[in-house]
């Protein structure tokens, strides 16, 4: 991965985007979503940021996936106004007055993957127009259900309740298994969407929208039926994504600054820890970031707020010298910031809130 110019002196720990890449990023999903005639769907919880959201619907996107009802009301109360909670949403309790309320001020999709949940989704959102996707489980075994009948009782029940039954979608995270799998996954996405919404239209549902999409598996060509794609990660990309292929070396628009606070022999102490960087790590690679300017080094370990780097074979950097790190996955970076600085040519033009930070229910 390549190095962005950081701003002069931040005072670290600082999460940093460069507005050249995240523009390239934001357009370059844009136009091969155009191109393939997909709606652009982006899941907006990698950036939890309204200023970014308001980017990708200007270069294009119809509207934005979320994963929680908190999320949702962010960007509602930021004047975004076609979101689709894509996560089962057990809307019991508080949630139910909380769904109906964003179902009146928005364009609202929900998902089930259970005839339980929808009854429940159907009890406060009936008559309000909110439209249901019903989640398939194309291979990641996360949520999602297996097979056309157990989505056809889902879809039938919803119809009965007064629910729209708009279509169905599935997220191919087993696309995240290394190199290997980013094909098959993305297969295995198209041929769950289309062999359901098949069986479902020939019970009657009409079933418009198949939505999918990972930012490794939605930019592929050949996907069949598919109406929508809903990559996130793809505004920022991270060392999990560039390890995959699903970006290239000059595409990670974000970077956590941070100092180097200690040094002893080999290895090397940053300023941006566990609480900074998340502890997130795929089985296949080694260690919790790389250092773009520092390519043999490793985060080693994380502590709260020490991150121990494993220099390699490689140069040391100075004691107080600030080190770009790429983190394994962003977003439960931007998560734990309250900010992010925007730099273009290293210069600094600003700073973005991360507005539903923390908006996890
Ligand atoms: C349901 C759903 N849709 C879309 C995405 C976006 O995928 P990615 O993070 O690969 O861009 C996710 C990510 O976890 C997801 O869970």
């Amino acid at each position: 991965v390549s190095q962005f110019d950081l701003p002069a002196e931040p005072d670290t720990p600082a999460l940093v985007v460069d507005l050249d890449r995240l523009d390239r990023n934001i357009g370059a999903m844009s136009r091969r979503m155009a191109e393939r005639g997909v709606l652009l769907r982006p899941h907006a919880k990698t950036h939890k940021s309204l200023d970014i959201a308001r980017r990708q619907l200007a270069a294009g996107a119809t509207g934005l996936t979320v994963a929680t009802i908190g999320e949702a009301e962010v960007f509602a109360d930021g004047g975004i106004e076609d979101l689709f909670i894509a996560f089962p949403v057990w809307a019991g309790g508080p949630k139910a007055a909380r769904l109906r309320r964003l179902a009146e001020r928005t364009r609202l999709r929900v998902a089930a993957d259970s005839v339980a949940g929808v009854r429940l989704l159907a009890a406060c959102l009936a008559g309000t127009g909110a439209g249901l996707l019903i989640e398939l489980d194309s291979g990641n075994a996360r949520s999602g259900v297996t097979s056309a009948p157990q989505a056809a009782e889902i879809a039938d029940t919803a119809a009965s309740a007064g629910l729209d039954v708009i279509g169905v979608f599935t997220h191919g995270g087993h696309s995240y298994n290394g190199r290997a799998a980013v094909r098959p996954a993305a297969d295995d996405e198209v041929e769950a969407l289309a062999s359901v919404a098949r069986e479902l239209r020939a019970a009657g549902h009409a079933i418009p929208v198949l939505s999918a999409g990972s930012t490794p598996t939605a930019p592929l060509p050949a996907r069949g039926g598919v109406t929508e794609e809903r990559p996130g990660t793809y505004v920022f990309n991270d060392r999990t994504q560039a390890a995959l292929g699903a970006c290239g070396p000059d595409d990670v628009a974000l970077m956590a600054a941070s100092t180097v606070v200690s040094r002893s022999g080999r290895r090397f102490v940053l300023d941006a820890g566990a609480k900074v960087l998340s502890k997130d790590l795929p089985p296949w690679l080694d260690g919790y970031g790389m250092l773009p300017a520092y390519p043999d080094a490793v985060v080693a370990r994380l502590y709260d707020h020490h991150a121990v780097v494993a220099a390699g074979d490689g140069p040391l950097p100075e004691l107080g010298e600030v080190v770009a790190v790429v983190p394994n996955h962003v977003c439960p970076v931007v998560d734990l910031a309250d900010e992010i600085l925007l730099v273009r040519q290293g210069r600094l033009l600003g700073r973005w809130a991360v507005h539903a930070r923390g908006r996890s229910r």
